[in-house]
């Protein structure tokens, strides 16, 4: 077996050759040219040189790559091969709907698919891992990365984790088409204190493990994701990579994860910022000691680990432990029968940004898009109507790529402008406002000026002279992200005031939103007849937008997470606690706030459908050990839809409070004009129970609500008792 052949070279390696096994670097030079003259790049090819690093970080390409691993097999003595790493996030170059974005799809299948075209074409470039899916649940649209994960739901997210580790990773690991994943950030990383990336987490055991957990515990147990990353930041004070409980007594203990740990970047040094580590040393004994088992872009391994053994401060086992991981790893990708397995150029040219994965993320990207209102059928757009489109984004080429957009062009995303052009809509465009379009892939100042008016005319005009307006809002592909959060989730710029100028031109206006995450559309709900949200759609965009405008196809989209109010309803989630005073019992002394309502403004699972779907005869069976759960679903309008039937739960009484309700199944049905179909779940100990404060799994008898529909304010319900002895 792999971890037998990982053992047996163990045995043969030096120390030193081990703690290279334990190094990631990203690439600081042109491996392809002459080598580097720069202090830290030159430090870093040496060790590179001698095949004394384990893996590499962001060298992307069948050249580049033959390159580097030539070095790691022919120069080291043991002729170990180096595993490559990059961020193959949403699609490698052909760029997928943003995570956030796909998982509205509450499409398993589509969003495997879209991971194994990923993985397809990150491994025709000489790629063997990515560091994805982000399993982080979040409940914070302030956070920029909310756009990198599958929402707020952890049966919803863990659905979602293994669909797409099951989609990088394929049947065979050493298939040269599929790669390794990475679940991360463990843990907590998503509920940085007010949504500021990187900000502390402090939250509550129950929390961790019925919540943050969940997602991480499935992508191991029902797709063996082969890596996990940590995280940034401190939960209960310790960050996450000198985190000994999380790492060896949940992952690798409780959970039995045989894959390895990767610290994030830089993760292991800034411990000294977080104040835990004393120096570098001390943060290489931190690290090792807590389980990080690979240390990306510290150096502290490499600089300090063979000394803490050597001096007796780590114990060799501990070191041999990660190694044993890291090897047995490449032995699953097939990188010891053949180092160059991912390297083939007649692959790299014939595999990437091909028409089927283009298709592919044309049918991911109208999956995605969410119809939040549509007041008088205003939707679709008919034919022969005359259409103003409106906004800097309706014309944007880049910004449908999303952030995180591995090795997809710039500019090469079709905007919804090309794909009214392809369509033949009749139409006049018109920017109004500008949009900040980030040049680099890290770029943070542009010199747009957000503040400009002078479009707000041609605008007004255009909106008036044609039958109905569609209007582009939203931020650009750099706006949301790793390190992109946001305060105000309003529209950046001048964007609302257009908005009010456009829709008092004309009122038949069509809101389409493109985001990285919720924005606050409150002041476009009570005004605006029709919104879309459609995210960062990916190369598709503009075709995949244009057909749910169209009705070309019909939107199936459903929110994965909660859409607020106003910024200070945040956290606002569906699956929360009921407290002891959830109604109004007096003026005064209940839960609410005294200037905002505590309803969202469009709730988890919300999206409609230009027909629509009615839900009767729920019925329960208690079969003691599984309860069975079936609705009677109707398209009853006069097109074709896709209807996402979602199945809540809440457990009356227990031994700690239970959330109000908790999406326990879906399933998303086709169904024809005037079709219907019974839909059914189970129930088992599985969804029944939960996980007490000390991570204790608790399936409790008593009486439980089941509530069936299309959203979670569905109000089909019934009730069922749990006996269990
Ligand atoms: O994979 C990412 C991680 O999610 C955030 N820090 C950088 C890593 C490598 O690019």
């Amino acid at each position: 077996t792999a971890a037998e052949k990982a053992e047996a070279l163990l045995q043969q390696m030096t120390l030193e050759e081990k703690v290279g096994q334990l190094t990631q670097y990203s690439e600081a030079w042109d491996v392809t040219g002459p080598a580097p003259t720069g202090d830290v790049a030159r430090e870093k090819f040496e060790h590179v040189e001698t095949g004394m690093v384990g893996s590499m970080l962001n060298v992307i390409g069948a050249e580049r790559v033959r390159k580097i691993q030539d070095y790691a097999v022919e120069n080291s003595r043991l002729g170990i091969p180096m595993i490559f790493a990059y961020d193959v996030i949403h699609g490698h170059k052909t760029a997928f709907p943003i995570p956030l974005a796909e998982a509205a799809s509450w499409d398993l299948e589509m969003i495997e698919l879209s991971a194994r075209i990923a993985a397809r074409e990150a491994a025709a470039q000489g790629l063997n891992w990515t560091f994805a899916p982000m399993v982080d649940i979040s409940r914070d649209p302030r956070w920029g990365r909310v756009m990198e994960g599958a929402g707020e739901d952890p049966y919803l997210g863990s659905k979602i984790a293994v669909a797409r580790v099951r989609g990088f990773q394929g049947e065979d690991l050493s298939d040269p088409l599929t790669i390794a994943a990475t679940a991360k950030h463990f843990a907590a990383y998503g509920f940085a204190e007010a949504g500021k990336d990187y900000n502390a987490a402090d939250i509550g055991t129950v929390t961790l493990w019925n919540v943050v957990f969940p997602p991480f515990k499935a992508a191991i147990d029902d797709a063996n994701v082969r890596t996990v990353m940590n995280a940034f930041n401190t939960l209960n004070g310790i960050p996450a990579t000198a985190d000994e409980w999380l790492q060896r007594d949940v992952l690798k203990g409780k959970w039995d994860f045989d894959g390895f740990v990767i610290s994030d970047w830089g993760s292991a040094v800034e411990m000294i910022d977080h104040g835990v580590a004393a120096d570098r040393e001390d943060a290489a004994f931190l690290a090792m000691k807590a389980g990080s088992d690979m240390d990306m872009e510290s150096y502290v391994y490499r600089d300090h680990l063979k000394d803490l053994v050597e001096a007796g401060k780590i114990d060799e086992e501990l070191v041999d432990d990660a190694v044993r991981r890291v090897l047995t790893v490449k032995y699953e990708l097939g990188l010891f029968d053949d180092p160059y397995r991912y390297i083939d150029e007649g692959r790299e040219a014939s595999l990437l940004f091909t028409d089927e994965h283009r298709e592919a993320s044309l049918k991911m990207a109208e999956r995605s898009v969410v119809l939040l209102k549509n007041e008088g059928s205003l939707l679709p757009l008919k034919e022969g109507e005359s259409i103003a489109l409106i906004g800097a984004l309706a014309a944007d080429k880049d910004s449908p790529l999303g952030n995180w957009r591995g090795q997809a062009e710039k500019g090469s995303a079709v905007s919804l402008m090309e794909g009214f052009e392809a369509a033949g809509i009749d139409f006049t465009y018109a920017e109004g406002a500008a949009v900040e379009t980030g040049d680099a892939g890290f770029a943070t100042e542009v010199e747009v000026n957000l503040d400009d008016r002078s479009g707000f005319a041609e605008a007004v005009e255009a909106a008036q002279s044609a039958d109905k307006v569609v209007i582009v809002l939203g931020e650009d592909a750099l706006q949301s992200g790793e390190g992109r959060s946001r305060a105000d989730l309003g529209f950046p710029g001048v964007q609302q005031e257009l908005l009010e100028a456009v829709h008092a031109a004309n009122p038949n206006t069509i809101l389409v939103v493109m985001s990285g995450r919720p924005l606050i559309l409150t002041w476009a709900d009570e005004n605006v007849p029709a919104i879309v949200q459609a995210w960062h759609l990916g190369h598709e965009g503009g075709h995949a937008l244009t057909n749910v405008l169209t009705g070309a196809y019909n939107p199936s989209g459903k929110l994965p997470m909660t859409f607020p109010r106003s910024v200070g309803q945040i956290p606002i989630y569906y699956n929360h606690l009921n407290t002891g005073r959830p109604g109004p019992r007096d003026v005064v002394f209940w839960q609410h706030y005294i200037d905002e309502s505590n309803d969202p403004l469009y709730p988890f699972g919300h999206g409609l459908s230009y027909t629509e779907f009615d839900y009767s005869r729920l019925r329960v069976r208690n079969r003691g050990d599984q309860v069975e759960v079936s609705v009677r679903v109707r398209n009853t309008g006069d097109v074709e839809g896709e209807e996402v039937v979602q199945l809540y739960i809440r457990d009356r009484v227990a031994s700690i409070a239970r959330p109000v309700r908790e999406l326990k199944g879906f399933e998303k049905v086709s169904l024809k004009p005037g079709e219907a179909r019974r839909v059914s779940f189970t129930l088992t100990d599985e969804e029944l129970g939960f996980y007490g404060p000390r991570g204790d799994y608790r399936v409790e008898p008593g009486a439980f609500d089941v509530f069936v529909g299309g959203s979670s304010e569905a109000d089909l319900t019934a009730t069922f008792e749990l006996s269990r002895d």
